[in-house]
């Protein structure tokens, strides 16, 4: 059942791009538009919203924090993002013009349910993006978008991760042309980049041998940090997430304009950091301002592993490692990023002997509080 894969993490890795492109699958119309009626919540009703609140765990959570961009871009609407875990103790300004978006991959997570059954008690709309039919999350929520991934069976979460940000866009997008802050042709225009993105997931899947060679000789260290900026923040969160939980080593992620302000000193020779380099034609200032980040970091001994895109020269000088990816417009680069983060933490954790799918003091869903 592992379809001749070691372990069903490698396996749901390569099913990325099916999973993307089956989450699309039926919300798209023939002209190109979002058909997206299954979210059952009256089109008066969104009108009527003035905030967005997303809660969630984990991976899910980074999918919220991706989603925030996207969201606030597209629709104007503030948006929050809060571990659901922290949420009900702080007594959240919730009422009937809140939408509260709950995105859990397996729909039992005991957090994520009481969150919404707090916002709900509040007079929220709760709508739920999870992709397990049937289960507690959206049989308690007032709609639900389901993300296509199949079943996911490795503890450590992967294509349920780019089916909930999927999922996320198309919320957005739907919020956006609902509202009447995006019209016909811009959300075509973004649902063509979306369309792409299974294709670009693919491309990045083939060229992951290096990544996989470079994790093997990584086995002895002890910390790896994850920088980004913009989207690449939360992705670089997830990469710190995946090599956590996975390899057992210590990793963390951080904004790299945050760098200055602290986690610099940890900066030592040769200790691992992966950067997550922002597009140099959609946001180019940040490209400028991480470039530098770069720099400084190597200054420092820093063995610098460069996720930048394809094209992108300005990296070239001052990275040890080099892992390109496809060009993509700004909000979808996660969708790329995210998976030689994925195949690094896998192959960490198989060359340090660690059970992949299994890892240890971890379950798949998390019915407790
Ligand atoms: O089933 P859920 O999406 O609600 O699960 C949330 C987290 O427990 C989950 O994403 C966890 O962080 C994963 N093991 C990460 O790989």
């Amino acid at each position: 059942e592992k379809g001749g894969y070691d372990y069903f993490m490698l396996k749901e890795i390569a099913e990325q791009p099916k999973a993307v492109a089956d989450t699309l699958l039926g919300r798209i119309d023939g002209s190109g538009s979002l058909t997206l009626d299954e979210v059952r919540i009256p089109p008066r009703v969104l009108r009527e919203i003035d905030k967005v609140v997303i809660v969630a765990c984990g991976t899910a959570f980074h999918a919220g924090m991706i989603a925030k961009y996207a969201i606030e871009h597209w629709t104007r609407l503030p948006c929050e993002v809060e571990l659901a875990s922290e949420f009900r103790y702080r007594d959240p300004i919730l009422d009937a013009q809140t939408l509260v978006i709950a995105i859990s991959q397996s729909g039992e997570t005991m957090d994520t349910l009481m969150a919404l059954r707090h916002a709900r008690e509040q007079g929220s709309k709760v709508l739920a993006i999870c992709n397990t039919n049937g289960s507690t999350i959206p049989r308690e929520s007032d709609a639900v978008l389901y993300t296509h991934a199949g079943p996911e069976v490795a503890v450590a979460s992967t294509k349920a991760f780019l089916t909930q940000l999927v999922a996320c866009y198309l919320v957005a997008l739907y919020l956006g042309q609902v509202r009447g802050t995006k019209w016909g042709d811009e959300i075509r225009a973004v649902i063509r980049d979306l369309s792409s993105i299974s294709g670009a997931v693919e491309r990045v899947l083939g060229t992951m041998e290096p990544v996989r060679e470079l994790a093997r000789t990584l086995a002895s260290k002890k910390t790896v940090l994850f920088l980004g900026r913009h989207v690449g923040y939360p992705v670089a969160l997830e990469g710190a997430l995946k090599l956590k939980e996975l390899a057992y080593m210590h990793a963390e992620g951080f904004a790299a304009g945050e760098l200055k302000h602290g986690p610099i000193a940890l900066i030592e020779e040769d200790l691992p950091v992966v950067v997550v380099v922002p597009s140099p034609r959609g946001r180019s200032v940040l490209h400028d301002k991480i470039v530098s980040n770069i720099q400084e970091i190597r200054a420092r001994g820093a063995r610098t592993i460069v996720i930048a895109e394809e094209g992108d020269e300005a990296v070239v000088p001052y990275a040890d490692h080099l892992v390109r990816i496809p060009a993509t417009p700004t909000l979808l680069q996660p969708f790329v990023a995210t998976v030689p983060l994925q195949v690094f933490a896998c192959e960490l954790a198989t060359a340090r002997g660690n059970e992949v799918d299994q890892p240890r003091n971890l379950a798949k869903s998390v019915t407790v509080e």
